[in-house]
């Protein structure tokens, strides 16, 4: 059993996420490689910059942090890699490389699922000069900034997810599932408030896109409060706003964070990541 390595690591920001310096992951020790995964689970999101990852190298880091997730989207995986997603705009050969645009709007990866991804990786093969950022919001700094009233107002909702909503209301890449789609991807209920499996830390946890209602609050006023707690949890205080260069390597833990990507100039310039998730456990 290796001890994990002391790293060189500095805040993305004052209380969430961390930096991780002077490593080049491929060649890593073990010890290093297992200082990583504490540092990820300590600080909830870990940013590694100057990386050179081929897609195998991919595949050994992130199953440092658990069993890789499989993609609802199957088209626009990597060639030979069926874990590796990729986001581009990028067109070879008359057909679309990747999704473009796919992570618009604040949301938590796989909410439609009963057992959503523990995390999120983007590598970045290459970015825009300007646009395109990546923002993580903490939803356990949030919770705890909301008064005791509104604490015990939030605790035990929960709320109803529907992929088959999602898909037929995104701002890109909008479609009506296929029966089978439909019927792989069921409507699930999570709660609001999540409890981290770990550490016991809450977090807010409300996403965007999936959510279809607030059980016991039907119809407008449960939305008027996810659009509230989301504009409150994205609110600078307890944003990092990450800017991508190649090579950037971000992680973040999806079970107590909410995440956007952000629009740039597709006519100017070419945006490529490559995604991969980890599975995660049934939210309580
Ligand atoms: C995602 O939501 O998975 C991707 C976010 C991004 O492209 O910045």
């Amino acid at each position: 059993m290796t001890v994990a390595a002391a790293l060189a690591i500095q805040d993305l920001k004052a209380g969430f996420g961390a930096q991780i310096l002077d490593i080049a992951l491929p060649a890593a020790s073990d010890a290093e490689l297992d200082g990583v995964v504490d540092a990820f689970h300590h600080h909830g999101a870990i940013l590694i910059r100057d990386q050179a990852m081929t897609p195998d190298d991919l595949m050994a880091f992130i199953a440092r942090f658990g069993e890789p997730e499989d993609h609802t989207q199957t088209r626009f995986t990597l060639p030979g890699y069926p874990k590796i997603f990729i986001l581009s705009n990028r067109v070879v050969e008359g057909r679309p490389i990747g999704a473009h645009n796919d992570g618009v709007g604040w949301h938590t990866d796989y909410s439609y699922k009963p057992e959503p991804v523990m995390c999120t990786m983007l590598y970045c093969v290459e970015a825009p000069a300007e646009g395109s950022d990546t923002l993580l919001a903490d939803g356990c700094a949030a919770w705890n900034a909301l008064p005791p009233e509104k604490q015990a107002q939030l605790e035990g909702l929960k709320l109803h997810h529907s992929y088959k909503h999602f898909m037929a209301t995104r701002e890109f890449g909008a479609m009506v599932l296929s029966e089978e789609m439909a019927r792989a991807n069921p409507d699930v209920e999570h709660p609001l408030i999540r409890t981290h499996p770990a550490n016991g830390r809450k977090a807010l946890w409300p996403s965007t896109g999936t959510v279809t209602e607030v059980i016991g609050l039907p119809g407008p006023e449960g939305l008027a409060l996810i659009d509230e707690l989301v504009a409150f949890m994205t609110g600078d205080d307890f944003v990092y706003r990450h800017k991508w260069k190649a090579g950037d390597l971000l992680m973040w833990d999806n079970r107590c964070t909410l995440h956007t990507g952000t629009l740039y100039d597709d006519t100017q310039y070419f945006r490529t990541m490559h995604r991969l998730w980890v599975k995660g456990d049934k939210p309580y």
